[in-house]
């Protein structure tokens, strides 16, 4: 049978570069993640849950403290990261030392696949060679993700924010980039259907052994902007349950608002324009416990950082 080398295995210079190239690739991004105080993802599994919302408010939050934030959006087919900051349609200068980022509004370095699109309905195509389409796709994928991580300016940032797309795969994708990620964030709803899915994230950032993991219940329950009432969205009480059953912390659980989703989807994060609604209160109480969590892994033991 013939044995497929991985990279490790391949001892010498094949001719090609390929070799010399991954590995200049791998040691770009450790070098630029050593600037990085720490890389938060904020994931989940199941699609829809807010990830993005909370990525862009968590973002906008933390920079209204004075902390150096970038976030990347690693969604690459569906990117609204940069809708969400307030910085649609920038565009990038390509300097010696990397990709300058966006800058948005509220402060925070942004790069997502949307900045390299010329034009906004233009869905995502690969150039990728006709044989094996659907390898070479998850190969593109990763690359891209890799050079938004180690080829942006990103400079020395305390918070590194990455939106990640649904599918436990593309958590595995970012860990095989990040295998010493510091925090990760998994977003779930109060329903059962996604306590199930999220589940096993729980169980794959556990098995990847990331610093701090802790879980975000979105769109656990609405208040009545007129009368005040509480009603539940979904019968369940899956997060919660989630919590019980894994151990892992629930840090925030942000109700359903309204004015959460127009400001967010506007480009101007609640926490920002009303931080005293619920919703940007414990999207603040979310920002607390990530900050308290900079440097730190949940064995308590202070990380070296580069600065
Ligand atoms: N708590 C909330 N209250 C009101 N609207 C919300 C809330 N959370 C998210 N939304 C809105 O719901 C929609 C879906 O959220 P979002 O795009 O952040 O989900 P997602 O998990 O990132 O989705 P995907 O899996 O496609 O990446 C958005 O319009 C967003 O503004
Ligand atoms: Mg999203």
């Amino acid at each position: 049978m013939r044995k497929i080398r991985t990279y490790q295995d391949v001892p010498h210079d094949t001719g090609s570069g390929l070799l010399e190239q991954v590995l200049d690739q791998h040691h770009r991004l450790a070098e630029r993640l050593a600037l990085v105080r720490s890389v938060v993802a904020i994931a989940s599994g199941k699609g829809g849950v807010g990830k993005s919302a909370i990525t862009a408010n968590l973002a906008a939050a933390l920079a209204a403290r004075g902390l150096a934030v970038g976030a990347v959006d690693a969604d690459l087919n569906g990117p609204s990261l940069g809708r969400m900051l307030g910085v649609s349609g920038a565009r990038l200068a390509d300097r010696a030392s990397g990709v300058e980022p966006a800058r948005s509004p509220s402060g925070v370095r942004v790069m997502s696949m949307e900045f390299l699109q010329e034009e906004e309905d233009a869905p995502l195509r690969w150039r990728e060679p006709s044989m094996g389409r659907f390898i070479w796709q998850s190969t593109l994928e990763t690359g891209v993700l890799r050079e938004f991580l180690g080829d942006v300016e990103w400079g020395e940032l305390d918070i590194l924010l990455v939106d990640v797309p649904p599918g436990t795969d593309k958590i595995a994708r970012l860990l095989e980039l990040v295998p010493d990620l510091d925090q990760m964030l998994l977003v779930t709803t109060p329903s059962e259907t996604s306590r199930f899915v999220v589940s096993k994230s729980v169980r794959m950032a556990r098995e990847a052994a990331v610093g701090t993991v802790a879980l975000v219940s979105n769109m656990a329950g609405h208040t009545c902007l007129e009368c005040g009432h509480v009603s539940d969205l979904f019968a369940g009480d899956g997060a919660k349950r989630l919590e019980e059953e894994s151990g892992v912390p629930l840090w925030a659980e942000i109700p359903f608002d309204p004015r959460l989703g127009a400001a967010t989807d506007s480009g101007t994060p609640l926490v920002i324009t009303d931080p005293d609604a619920d919703s940007s209160r414990a999207i603040l109480t979310l920002a607390d416990r990530v900050e308290e969590h900079v440097g730190i892994r949940e064995d308590g033991v202070v990380e070296e950082t580069g600065s």
